[in-house]
Order: C-alpha cells, then structure tokens, then sequence
C-alpha cells in the first residue's frame, strides 16, 4: 500500500498547489462545520435561559429578542459561507482528479506503444482498453473520495474535539467509545471487499475483453453462424460479471448497515448519559444540543473515514492495474548507436539465432545466413516454419532468444530502435490501412511525403486508379463515404507505403498473396523498380516472386532447411524442388495462384 501511496502522491506532485489549495479550503470548511451549532446553542442558553456567554463579557444585559436576531443571521452567514467554500473546493479537487486521470491515461497509452510485440501478443487487448479508460479512474477516486474527505475528516474531529473537552470530558470519553470498535469493523470488512472487488474487476475486463473479440471477428461469427454461441459466452462472462457485482454491493451494504448500527448505539449511550448530565445540573440544555449535535457530525467523518477507506481499497486494485502496466519494464532496452543519415549499408546477418515465443516451443533454431546490402532474398516454407518470425527480427519486434542480428556488421540491440527502424520498410501480414485519408495512409511511414511522390508510391502498387476513382480521391477517408478497400486493395496501399518510405532494407511478408497474377506481376515490377540496390526480403508463396530473387531460403521447423539461386535449389533435388514439383509448377503453367 505505502508503494502505491508513493505513486498516487507521485501523481498530485505536478498539480501540488491545486492539491495544497484544496487543503485551505479543507480547514476552512472544518471550522464552519464546527461553529455550525453554536448559534442554537446560544439561543438556547443565553436568550432563553439568561446564562451569560462566557467569551462575550455583558452579554447578559442585551436585548434579548436583538441577540436571537443576530445569531439567527449568524447561523444563515455560516450556511452560506460553507456552501461558497464547498463550491470552490469541488471545483479544485475535480480539476485536480481529472487532470491526475488524464495525466496517467497519457502515460499509459504512451508506455503500451513502447512495450514490445512479444509483451501485446501476452495481454487482451479488451483488458488493456478497460484499464486505460476505466482503471485510470482509480487516482480519482483515491484522491478526491479517499485521501481528501479522509483529511477533511481528521480536520473536523479534531476541530469538534477541541470544542468538546473543555465542555464535559467524560461525555467526550463516552462518544469516542465506539471509535475502536468502528476501526476494527473497517478492516474487517476492507479485507473481504478488497478480494470480491479483484473478482469484480477481472470479470468487468473478462467482459470487455469478449466483447471486443466478438467485435473484431463478427464477419466470421455470422460466417459460421456462431452468433447463439457467442451470446451464450457473452452470457455467462456478463452472468459471471453481474453475481461479483452482487457480491460487492451486497458486502458494501453490510459494511454500511452494521457501522450505522454501531454508531447509532453510540449516539444512544451519548444521548442517555449526557440527559442524565443534565437532570444533575452539570450540563446546560444548550450544550447538550451541542453535543448531540457535534455527536451526529462526530459520526459523520468517522463514517466517512471508513467509507473511504472503502472505496480507496476497491481503486486501490484499479490504480494498481494502472502501474502494473507502468512498471512493466520495456523488455527491448534501447541501444545508442544512429545510424549515419544516408542510412544503413543494409549487410544482415544472423548469427546463430534461436527464438521462442514461449519457453516450451522453439520457433528458431541455429540460424545462421548473411545477407549482402542489394541482394533480394525469397523465403518459403510451410505456413508456421517462422519466416515472419526471422524477418520480424530484423526490426527488432522480438530480440532473439540465442545468438544475435546485425545490421552492418552492428549487434542491432547497439542501435536505438528508431534508428533501426527508420531503415526497415515492411508490408506486414495481415495487410492494414488506418482510419485516415488514403494519402496519409500512404505516406504513414514518410509524413513529409509530397503529393506527387504518394501518388508514384499509388502508381508502382498498381492502386493509382482505385484511388482515383474514390469520391475525394487521395483525401477520401478510409472506411467512410465508399472508400472501402478489398484484401488486394489493402495490399497494394501497404506496398505503396513501404515504397514510399523508401529504407535501405526492405520485408515484404506475402505482399501479393491476395492478387490475382497479372496484378501481381505489375505490382511486382514497381517493386522492381524500386527495390535495386536495397536488401530486400519477400516472403511469397508464387514462384513468380521467388524466382527473381537472388537467393532463396527453404525455412522447415525453424532451421533453414536449404538455401540457394532458384538452379542451385532445382538441381540439388531437395526440398524445394519437391515444393516446386508439387505447388509451384501448375500455378506457374496456369497462372493462377496458389
Ligand atoms: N505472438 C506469438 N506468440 C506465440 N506464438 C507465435 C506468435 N507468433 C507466431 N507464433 C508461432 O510461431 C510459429 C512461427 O510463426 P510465423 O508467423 O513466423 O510463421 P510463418 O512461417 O510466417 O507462417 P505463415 O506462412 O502462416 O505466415 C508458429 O507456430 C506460430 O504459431
Ligand atoms: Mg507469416
């Protein structure tokens, strides 16, 4: 707790004169709270029972009826007074709660772009969205429905005490009886609320994590007409979220009715023995009325004590799903080489490389391949060998398991990842456009890009003329007013960007896989075109493709099962000839894909 107390003050440090104002205000409320009564008190006493005021010397010789004037007018001044101060004090602590919220939804998102590939292919994204937008709420409610009313609490009682004691110690000592028994309940209870609160809150993400799932894949749903079984498992997770839900309100319901209980036996005991008080003339009617009145306060900030301290226990577990995130280490630590500004030399080489996703199942093996700045290398293999995998290397998705990358003779951890980056263009799989205009998704990787060197990018793709033929061409917005795109559309925006960024090396990840073969063919020769004289990496599945590249590499289980020019591979009669015989060969003749 004193960890996460450290990040939450971590987090009012930028705001810390909002935070010390609030404070002001605070002590001010306290003492109207505390002076609230007094006016009765003295109606009671000194205009209706002629006892003089003590701190008012000749109070006694007033006109009555004046006093009762003046203190009724006290008594509304005070009312107005607090209700001005609480305003302003809303008012602070509200800007001050959203901005620490808005301040740490920032540093999340900015931390979860940073955090690597290998870290999101861990996490739902629906948890992840729930503890951004839902979860980044906690610091609020610490804040503003825990630390200050608790602050303001501590005022008040200490404000009501100072008042109390002079007037009658004992009755004091009586009302303060139950404090210890209120402290205990408070903990009790915390430490159940807290795990039903976990149980909540895993199952709110549950809920928010299948429905983002079920968004996302809803053409498939309807495809396999999976849409009553996708209910039921809404359905159960919902069901699931509802009865933990129950469980909390039914445990916070307890947690108020039996401290209500308590303090009203308190206020029971106070009442009985303050009467008694006054049948033997120790205390007057008036300070009684005081008492009981403070009594009734008095209650009120231990209750809120401990209804806070509620609440703070349930943000508790949402604040900390928000600094789990934070601590979450960046499991790719950035180098400090740049590359020179002509970029990379673009010489590749893996030495030894082993990679896993998970501990149990090596993806890579043993890889060993140089690659020289200019060569176009093809890879195939069957669907999982890992050819995404070794070519995601390169951009430092994932740092090899064993063994290491370099770029340029460089360990590619001894760059600064954006340095590294900058000199990869890719066409990753599956193919994705944005929700922006065609032109900025075009030139996503190069934003300086000139109109006319997005549409050259749009014209070596071969997607110049879709584009044209969109309702505000390169300004249609994607996804809006017609401009959708098909799987081949969307492939050639992709090529176009990666054209366009134009880096000395260049992944290509089935780029063609969903165009028909004339396509592919024009696409390829824009590729071509501007692929001379950068390393190059295609994964394809059409010998078309592979064919033209200066060397290829048959990838089975990981390991580089063959490598060699398309002769070299043909004549040794291997796997790739096999591969040839049996996939390439009629696709070649027919010219349809594969
Ligand atoms: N994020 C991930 N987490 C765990 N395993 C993964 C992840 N990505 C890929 N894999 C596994 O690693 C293996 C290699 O995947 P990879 O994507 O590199 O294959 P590929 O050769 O590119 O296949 P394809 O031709 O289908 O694209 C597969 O068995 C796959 O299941
Ligand atoms: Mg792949």
């Amino acid at each position: 707790m004193s960890g996460l107390g450290g990040k939450i003050l971590g987090c009012i440090r930028p705001y810390r004169w909002r935070f010390v104002g609030a404070l002001a205000q605070i002590f001010l409320i306290s003492v109207f709270a505390v002076l609230e009564p007094w006016p009765l008190r003295l109606v009671i006493d000194t205009v209706l029972g002629g006892k003089p005021v003590d701190f008012l010397p000749g109070s006694e010789t007033w006109p009555k009826l004046w006093l009762a004037a003046a203190l009724c007018a006290a008594l509304v001044l005070i009312v107005l007074g607090s209700g001005a101060l609480n305003l302003v004090y809303n008012w602070l602590a509200i800007g001050l709660g959203q901005r620490m919220v808005n301040d740490l939804r920032a540093r999340l998102y900015a931390h979860l772009q940073r955090l690597s590939l290998a870290f999101h292919s861990r996490q739902k994204v629906g948890d992840l969205m729930m503890r951004i937008t839902a979860d980044s709420f906690a610091v609020q409610t610490m804040v503003m429905n825990g630390l200050l009313p608790i602050l303001q609490s501590i005022v008040m009682l200490a404000g009501m005490l100072l008042v109390m004691i002079p007037i009658d110690p004992l009755l004091t000592a009586v009302s303060l009886t139950v404090v210890p028994l209120l402290i205990g309940l408070i903990f009790v209870f915390n430490r159940k609320i807290d795990t039903v609160a976990t149980t909540a809150r895993d199952t709110d993400s549950q809920v928010y994590s299948l429905v983002h799932w079920g968004m996302t894949s809803i053409k498939h749903v309807q495809a396999f007409t999976k849409e009553d079984e996708e209910h039921r498992r809404f359905m159960a997770a919902s069901g699931a979220a509802l009865h933990a839900h129950r469980l909390l309100y039914f445990w916070q319901g307890a947690y108020s009715g039996v401290i209500n209980g308590v303090v009203a036996a308190g206020s029971a005991l106070v009442i009985f023995v303050g009467a008694r008080d006054v049948l033997n003339g120790t205390l007057s009617v008036g300070e009684l009325v005081l008492f009981t009145t403070y009594l009734a306060r008095l209650y009120v900030p231990v209750n809120q004590i401990t209804q806070s301290w509620g609440l703070i226990a349930g943000a508790r577990i949402g604040a900390a799903r928000c600094f789990e995130i934070l601590e979450t280490e960046p499991d790719l630590p950035d180098g400090t080489l740049d590359f020179p500004p002509e970029g990379a030399k673009g010489r590749i080489e893996w030495q030894g490389v082993g990679f896993r996703y998970r501990a149990d199942t090596p993806v890579l093996r043993g890889i060993g391949l140089a690659v020289e700045p200019g060569q176009t290398v093809a890879l195939v293999g069957a669907t999982g060998a890992g050819k995404s995998t070794l070519l995601g290397l390169i951009a430092r998705f994932f740092d090899p398991t064993e063994g290491r990358v370099l770029v340029d003779g460089v360990d590619i951890r001894q760059y600064r990842i954006k340095s590294l980056r900058r000199q990869v263009s890719m066409v990753l799989q599956p193919p994705l456009v944005f929700p922006l205009s065609v032109a900025d998704n075009i030139a996503y990787g190069r934003p300086d890009a000139t109109r006319e060197q997005i549409r050259e990018a749009a014209r070596l793709a071969r997607i110049d003329r879709m584009i044209e033929g969109l309702p505000q061409g390169y300004d249609s917005l994607v996804g809006e007013a017609g401009a959708t795109f098909s799987e081949g559309e969307k492939q050639r925006l992709t090529i176009a960007r990666a054209l366009l960024r134009d880096s000395p090396i260049l992944v290509l990840d089935e780029p063609t896989s969903a165009l028909d073969a004339e396509t592919e063919a024009l696409v390829m020769q824009g590729i071509d075109r501007l692929t001379r004289g950068k390393t190059t990496f295609i994964i394809a599945h059409r010998l078309s493709t592979v064919r033209r590249a200066d060397r290829i590499l048959v990838l089975k289980d990981g390991i580089i099962a063959e490598s060699g020019s398309f002769s070299d591979l043909m004549r040794c009669n291997g796997l790739f000839a096999t591969l040839y015989n049996t996939q390439f060969a009629p696709a070649e003749e027919t010219q349809i894909g594969v």
